[in-house]
């Protein structure tokens, strides 16, 4: 498949004069799909353009998807027909069936589907490479070509490999915990080279060896890379892997010498870093540590342990959740992953309408890292029809606890743990945290005393004088406050 073999269809350039002419329509399709794509961005990056951004996105993919079909000579259309039944039925089962608060393992596994058909593409060429028309002098693979696929297998390995360490850890199937070897920016850094210095080789001999050498070392640099990451650190690596799941699509482009791979590929790399380098920014991590594999994280510092139930804590109730919020001027609602679990957004929208009846203002503070996923808290309350306007981000909200009456956490750990601020050791140490503390009351919802946040550490935000826990699942206690504050 690329943009120069011939196609079925009256568009399609004759194979044996298109060696390097692009058919101008090809060219024409696809550069509009990418104005779409561009446009797509620009839409989701505010969620009230985010449909919209959508909607240009899919007609992008549909411009992409027909163009490449119908001038390209990929395979029957039978075949493609197979092939779009089974992968959409794949998709529409998974769809029907996961959860929301599994979507982000889910992300990451597709990433790695990503990354294992670059690697695979990649193989293709280099077995069938006259079928990919690059072939240079003497019936060999062409220089270019050659550093293309070395790039585009070891990009898509890592992906790939990168990708399954995050779903296990995301899944819980694997401890969250940085595991730090010994000596491994010296290994990474070692494997890094190796793979650059072999790919430079494999433009000067093409031997299978040195292929299947790259493939390896590549698998393991990405297993090596995503095992040191953990706690705070993790929602950097989904996006990351996002963006490296991007590059692994444009080298797959290069390889196929299809303009949009490459555009859309560039596209999702460029932005998936942007959004990892603001994250870093965002908890205060450097950006070239985390890409780096945890570099400079503490070997030390992998979760303190469950909550301590024999410090002094206040159990508190619906009905005083219910009279101390009616009371109060502002109330600061802080959501995360158990808001998500518990698919309490809608029920939390009924508690904001029936406080602002009484008076009351309400905002939502929303943690750059709250949930599982970038975004994760902002889809859910826009999903419960909670107006933008009441939603601030973590800089614009952080001065106002100190004037708020009540910071209500629902779901929340680790976005509220002071021992980001206070403890070296801990392994969210360094993200910036909401200051609830600062608050006059805080009620904190959560199911039970022994559960921690994602990093695993006790919270002193629950000893505190002013904290009245509030022990069930999030969405039971919001209906019972809802119920009190109505009568
Ligand atoms: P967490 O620190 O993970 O805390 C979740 C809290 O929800 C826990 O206190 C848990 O306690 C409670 N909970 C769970 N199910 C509940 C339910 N049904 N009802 C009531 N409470 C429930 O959440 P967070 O504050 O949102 O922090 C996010 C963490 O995830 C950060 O450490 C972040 O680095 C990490 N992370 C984020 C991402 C992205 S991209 N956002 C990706 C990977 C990791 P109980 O078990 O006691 O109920």
């Amino acid at each position: 498949m690329n943009d120069y073999v011939a196609g079925p269809t009256s568009l399609a350039v004759p194979a044996e004069a298109a060696a390097h002419a692009v058919n101008p329509w090809v060219a024409f399709a696809y550069l509009v799909a990418g104005v779409c794509f561009i446009l797509a961005l620009r839409g989701l990056s505010h969620p009230t353009t985010s449909r919209q951004g959508n909607r240009y996105g899919m007609i992008g993919m549909t411009i992409a998807v027909v163009t490449t079909l119908v001038t390209h000579d990929i395979a029957s259309l039978p075949e493609i027909g197979i092939a779009i039944f089974l992968g959409g039925t794949i998709g529409w089962v998974i769809a029907r069936k996961i959860a929301m608060t599994d979507m982000p393992q889910l992300v990451a596994a597709f990433h790695s589907l990503v990354g294992l058909a670059a690697v695979l593409v990649g193989w293709a060429a280099y077995l069938n490479p006259g079928a990919f028309g690059i072939l240079g002098e003497g019936g060999a693979i062409s220089p270019v070509s050659r550093v293309e696929m070395g790039l585009g297998i070891a990009i898509g390995a890592i992906t790939f490999s990168g990708s399954i360490i995050a779903f296990l850890k995301l899944a819980g199937k694997m401890s969250g915990a940085p595991i730090m070897l010994p000596g491994r920016h010296f290994i990474n850094l070692g494997t890094l080279a190796a793979i650059l210095g072999l790919t430079v080789y494999f433009t000067q001999d093409q031997s299978f060896w040195i292929i299947a050498v790259i493939t390896v070392l590549a698998f393991i640099i990405g297993f090596l890379l995503i095992i040191p990451i953990g706690g705070a650190d993790m929602p950097v690596v989904v996006s990351m892997l996002n963006s490296y799941s991007g590059w692994a699509a444009a080298a797959m482009g290069f390889t196929l010498h299809n303009t949009a791979m490459i555009i859309t590929g560039a596209l999702v790399g460029a932005s998936g870093a942007i959004l990892s380098y603001i994250m870093c920014k965002a908890m205060n991590r450097g950006f070239l540590s985390v890409i780096a594999g945890g570099f400079g994280a503490d070997a030390g510092g992998g979760g303190g342990g469950a909550a301590q139930t024999d410090r002094p804590w206040k159990r508190g109730s619906a009905e005083d959740a219910a009279f101390m919020m009616s009371q109060a001027e502002q109330v600061i609602i802080i959501p995360g992953y158990g808001m998500a679990v518990a698919q309490a957004q809608h029920v939390l929208r009924e508690m904001t309408d029936l406080l602002k009846e009484k008076g009351v203002t309400v905002k939502f503070a929303i943690h750059p890292v709250a949930g599982r996923m970038p975004g994760h808290m902002n889809v859910l309350l826009a999903e419960a029809n909670v107006p933008y306007d009441e939603v601030f981000e973590l800089e614009d909200i952080n001065g106002e606890f100190a004037q708020t009456d009540v910071a209500f956490i629902i779901g929340a750990n680790d976005v509220v743990n002071p021992a980001a601020k206070t403890d070296k050791s801990s392994p969210i140490y360094g993200m910036p945290v909401f200051e609830v503390d600062k608050a006059k009351q805080v009620f904190f919802i959560k199911r039970s005393m022994g559960g921690v946040g994602y990093a695993g550490v006790d919270n002193d935000v629950f000893y505190m004088d002013q904290t009245m826990m509030l022990l069930s699942d999030a969405k039971k206690m919001v209906e019972e406050i809802n119920k009190s504050l109505a009568d």
